[in-house]
Protein backbone atom coordinates (compact mmCIF):
# COMPACT_ATOMS: atom_id res chain seq x y z
CA UNK A 1 0.00 0.00 0.00
CA UNK A 2 1.34 3.20 -0.53
CA UNK A 3 1.12 5.44 2.37
CA UNK A 4 -0.30 9.01 1.12
CA UNK A 5 -1.22 10.00 4.92
CA UNK A 6 -0.98 8.81 8.01
CA UNK A 7 -1.44 10.74 11.69
CA UNK A 8 -2.42 10.04 15.11
CA UNK A 9 -5.95 10.52 14.69
CA UNK A 10 -6.89 9.60 18.81
CA UNK A 11 -5.89 8.84 21.99
CA UNK A 12 -8.13 6.54 23.75
CA UNK A 13 -8.45 5.19 27.78
CA UNK A 14 -12.42 4.26 27.07
CA UNK A 15 -14.83 3.93 24.54
CA UNK A 16 -16.63 7.19 24.75
CA UNK A 17 -13.05 8.56 23.27
CA UNK A 18 -12.83 6.44 20.38
CA UNK A 19 -12.84 7.92 16.97
CA UNK A 20 -16.66 7.68 14.90
CA UNK A 21 -15.97 3.63 13.67
CA UNK A 22 -16.34 4.20 9.84
CA UNK A 23 -13.25 2.56 8.80
CA UNK A 24 -11.14 -0.63 8.97
CA UNK A 25 -9.45 -1.03 11.95
CA UNK A 26 -6.33 -3.59 12.23
CA UNK A 27 -5.25 -3.90 16.39
CA UNK A 28 -1.71 -4.53 17.62
CA UNK A 29 -1.52 -5.81 20.60
CA UNK A 30 1.59 -7.69 23.04
CA UNK A 31 3.87 -7.18 25.51
CA UNK A 32 5.58 -4.15 26.79
CA UNK A 33 8.73 -3.36 24.55
CA UNK A 34 7.93 -6.04 22.28
CA UNK A 35 7.78 -3.40 19.61
CA UNK A 36 4.18 -2.67 18.98
CA UNK A 37 5.10 0.94 18.09
CA UNK A 38 8.02 0.53 16.32
CA UNK A 39 6.15 -2.14 13.83
CA UNK A 40 3.37 0.53 13.11
CA UNK A 41 6.53 3.22 12.12
CA UNK A 42 8.06 0.80 9.97
CA UNK A 43 4.78 -0.77 7.91
CA UNK A 44 3.79 3.10 7.81
CA UNK A 45 7.32 3.99 6.69
CA UNK A 46 8.02 6.83 9.29
CA UNK A 47 10.54 7.27 11.77
CA UNK A 48 8.76 8.69 14.74
CA UNK A 49 4.87 8.68 14.14
CA UNK A 50 4.43 6.34 17.09
CA UNK A 51 6.55 7.08 20.11
CA UNK A 52 8.66 4.44 21.05
CA UNK A 53 11.34 3.58 23.84
CA UNK A 54 13.85 1.38 24.96
CA UNK A 55 12.22 1.42 28.63
CA UNK A 56 8.92 -0.75 28.51
CA UNK A 57 5.88 1.16 29.72
CA UNK A 58 5.92 3.56 26.79
CA UNK A 59 2.40 3.72 25.05
CA UNK A 60 -0.01 4.04 27.73
CA UNK A 61 -2.80 4.97 25.98
CA UNK A 62 -5.02 3.47 22.97
CA UNK A 63 -3.31 5.16 20.02
CA UNK A 64 -5.70 5.34 16.57
CA UNK A 65 -3.81 6.10 13.27
CA UNK A 66 -5.68 7.13 10.73
CA UNK A 67 -3.35 6.41 7.07
CA UNK A 68 -5.01 7.48 3.96
CA UNK A 69 -8.24 8.19 5.27
CA UNK A 70 -8.69 4.70 4.16
CA UNK A 71 -7.80 2.39 7.34
CA UNK A 72 -6.54 2.71 11.14
CA UNK A 73 -3.76 0.76 13.03
CA UNK A 74 -4.14 0.52 16.69
CA UNK A 75 -1.48 0.95 19.27
CA UNK A 76 -2.62 -0.91 22.11
CA UNK A 77 -0.48 -0.44 25.37
CA UNK A 78 1.86 -3.01 26.21
CA UNK A 79 1.20 -5.28 29.41
CA UNK A 80 3.25 -7.32 31.38
CA UNK A 81 5.56 -4.85 32.85
CA UNK A 82 6.38 -5.69 35.89
CA UNK A 83 7.51 -2.07 37.46
CA UNK A 84 3.84 -0.98 37.18
CA UNK A 85 1.46 -0.62 40.12
CA UNK A 86 -1.69 -3.13 40.16
CA UNK A 87 -3.98 -0.66 39.96
CA UNK A 88 -2.40 1.09 36.41
CA UNK A 89 -2.09 -2.73 35.29
CA UNK A 90 -5.46 -3.75 36.02
CA UNK A 91 -6.91 -0.80 34.50
CA UNK A 92 -4.72 -1.02 31.21
CA UNK A 93 -6.02 -4.43 30.95
CA UNK A 94 -9.67 -2.93 31.68
CA UNK A 95 -9.26 -0.87 28.95
CA UNK A 96 -7.94 -3.18 26.88
CA UNK A 97 -10.09 -5.75 26.94
CA UNK A 98 -13.19 -2.89 26.80
CA UNK A 99 -11.22 -1.91 23.40
CA UNK A 100 -11.41 -5.43 21.89
CA UNK A 101 -14.90 -6.57 23.47
CA UNK A 102 -17.25 -3.36 22.13
CA UNK A 103 -15.45 -2.17 18.84
CA UNK A 104 -17.11 -3.18 15.79
CA UNK A 105 -14.95 -2.18 13.43
CA UNK A 106 -11.42 -4.33 14.14
CA UNK A 107 -10.64 -6.39 11.14
CA UNK A 108 -8.04 -8.35 13.07
CA UNK A 109 -5.90 -8.12 16.04
CA UNK A 110 -2.74 -9.18 15.88
CA UNK A 111 -0.73 -10.23 19.00
CA UNK A 112 3.27 -9.56 18.52
CA UNK A 113 5.73 -11.57 20.32
CA UNK A 114 9.43 -11.74 20.52
CA UNK A 115 11.25 -14.10 18.22
CA UNK A 116 14.10 -14.54 20.44
CA UNK A 117 11.36 -15.78 23.92
CA UNK A 118 9.05 -18.30 24.53
CA UNK A 119 5.43 -16.59 24.79
CA UNK A 120 4.28 -15.79 28.06
CA UNK A 121 1.07 -17.11 30.20
CA UNK A 122 0.35 -13.47 29.65
CA UNK A 123 0.71 -14.01 25.93
CA UNK A 124 -1.27 -16.78 25.79
CA UNK A 125 -4.43 -15.46 27.66
CA UNK A 126 -4.14 -12.38 25.27
CA UNK A 127 -4.23 -15.05 22.09
CA UNK A 128 -6.96 -17.16 23.50
CA UNK A 129 -8.84 -13.92 23.99
CA UNK A 130 -8.44 -12.93 20.39
CA UNK A 131 -9.18 -16.37 18.74
CA UNK A 132 -12.35 -16.02 21.42
CA UNK A 133 -13.78 -12.61 20.05
CA UNK A 134 -13.44 -14.45 16.11
CA UNK A 135 -10.06 -12.81 14.71
CA UNK A 136 -8.03 -15.23 12.64
CA UNK A 137 -5.17 -14.85 15.22
CA UNK A 138 -1.67 -14.00 13.31
CA UNK A 139 1.07 -13.19 14.91
CA UNK A 140 3.83 -11.11 14.56
CA UNK A 141 7.19 -12.25 15.69
CA UNK A 142 9.30 -9.33 16.40
CA UNK A 143 13.01 -8.22 16.14
CA UNK A 144 14.03 -11.13 14.06
CA UNK A 145 17.20 -9.35 12.83
CA UNK A 146 18.65 -10.39 16.49
CA UNK A 147 18.65 -14.06 15.57
CA UNK A 148 19.74 -15.73 12.48
CA UNK A 149 17.23 -16.92 9.28
CA UNK A 150 18.76 -20.62 10.10
CA UNK A 151 16.65 -19.92 13.66
CA UNK A 152 13.95 -18.81 12.66
CA UNK A 153 12.23 -22.47 12.33
CA UNK A 154 13.23 -23.70 15.53
CA UNK A 155 11.73 -20.37 17.58
CA UNK A 156 8.60 -20.75 15.18
CA UNK A 157 8.00 -23.73 16.93
CA UNK A 158 8.34 -22.94 20.19
CA UNK A 159 5.93 -19.63 19.80
CA UNK A 160 3.63 -22.32 17.89
CA UNK A 161 3.65 -24.76 21.03
CA UNK A 162 3.20 -22.27 24.12
CA UNK A 163 0.16 -20.47 21.93
CA UNK A 164 -1.23 -23.65 20.57
CA UNK A 165 -0.85 -22.67 16.88
CA UNK A 166 -1.58 -25.67 14.02
CA UNK A 167 -0.78 -23.45 10.69
CA UNK A 168 2.72 -21.81 11.41
CA UNK A 169 1.80 -19.39 8.30
CA UNK A 170 -0.14 -17.41 10.68
CA UNK A 171 3.71 -16.35 12.39
CA UNK A 172 5.12 -13.72 10.71
CA UNK A 173 8.56 -12.73 11.70
CA UNK A 174 9.23 -9.18 11.28
CA UNK A 175 12.24 -6.81 12.02
CA UNK A 176 11.54 -2.96 12.45
CA UNK A 177 14.75 -1.93 11.65
CA UNK A 178 15.47 -4.35 8.25
CA UNK A 179 11.98 -3.49 7.31
CA UNK A 180 12.11 -6.35 5.04
CA UNK A 181 8.15 -7.94 5.31
CA UNK A 182 6.94 -5.10 5.31
CA UNK A 183 5.14 -5.75 1.60
CA UNK A 184 3.96 -9.19 3.25
CA UNK A 185 2.04 -7.22 6.02
CA UNK A 186 0.44 -4.95 3.79
CA UNK A 187 -0.57 -8.02 1.58
CA UNK A 188 -2.33 -9.63 4.63
CA UNK A 189 -3.91 -5.88 5.50
CA UNK A 190 -5.39 -5.78 2.35
CA UNK A 191 -6.63 -9.24 1.78
CA UNK A 192 -7.77 -9.26 5.17
CA UNK A 193 -10.16 -5.94 4.04
CA UNK A 194 -10.86 -7.60 0.55
CA UNK A 195 -12.49 -10.43 2.26
CA UNK A 196 -14.63 -8.12 4.12
CA UNK A 197 -15.74 -6.25 1.50
CA UNK A 198 -17.05 -9.53 -0.05
CA UNK A 199 -18.44 -10.80 3.26
P1 LIG B 1 5.28 -0.36 24.94
O1 LIG B 1 4.83 0.91 24.30
O2 LIG B 1 6.04 -0.18 26.20
O3 LIG B 1 4.17 -1.35 25.07
O4 LIG B 1 6.39 -1.03 23.95
P2 LIG B 1 6.27 -1.33 22.38
O5 LIG B 1 5.77 -2.72 22.20
O6 LIG B 1 5.53 -0.26 21.67
O7 LIG B 1 7.82 -1.34 21.96
P3 LIG B 1 8.65 -0.22 21.14
O8 LIG B 1 8.19 -0.19 19.73
O9 LIG B 1 8.66 1.05 21.90
O10 LIG B 1 10.10 -0.91 21.13
C1 LIG B 1 10.77 -1.24 22.31
C2 LIG B 1 12.27 -1.32 22.04
O11 LIG B 1 12.56 -2.40 21.16
C3 LIG B 1 12.85 -0.07 21.39
O12 LIG B 1 14.13 0.17 21.93
C4 LIG B 1 12.95 -0.46 19.92
O13 LIG B 1 13.96 0.23 19.23
C5 LIG B 1 13.26 -1.95 20.01
N1 LIG B 1 12.75 -2.67 18.82
C6 LIG B 1 11.48 -2.73 18.40
N2 LIG B 1 11.36 -3.48 17.28
C7 LIG B 1 12.61 -3.94 17.02
C8 LIG B 1 13.15 -4.77 15.98
O14 LIG B 1 12.47 -5.27 15.08
N3 LIG B 1 14.50 -5.03 16.04
C9 LIG B 1 15.29 -4.52 17.02
N4 LIG B 1 16.58 -4.84 16.99
N5 LIG B 1 14.82 -3.72 17.99
C10 LIG B 1 13.51 -3.44 18.00
MG1 LIG C 1 4.53 1.34 22.37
Amino acid sequence: MKIKTAELDRVAVKKSQYPDGDLPEFAFAGRSNVGKSSFINAILNRKKLARTSSTPGKTRTINFYKINDALRLVDLPGYGYAKVSKSAKSSWADSINEYLESRDEIYEVFLLVDIRHEPTSLDARMYDFILQNGFTGIVIATKSDKISKGQYAKNINIIAKKLKIKNKDLIVPFSSEKKDMVDEIWFILEDIMKFHKED
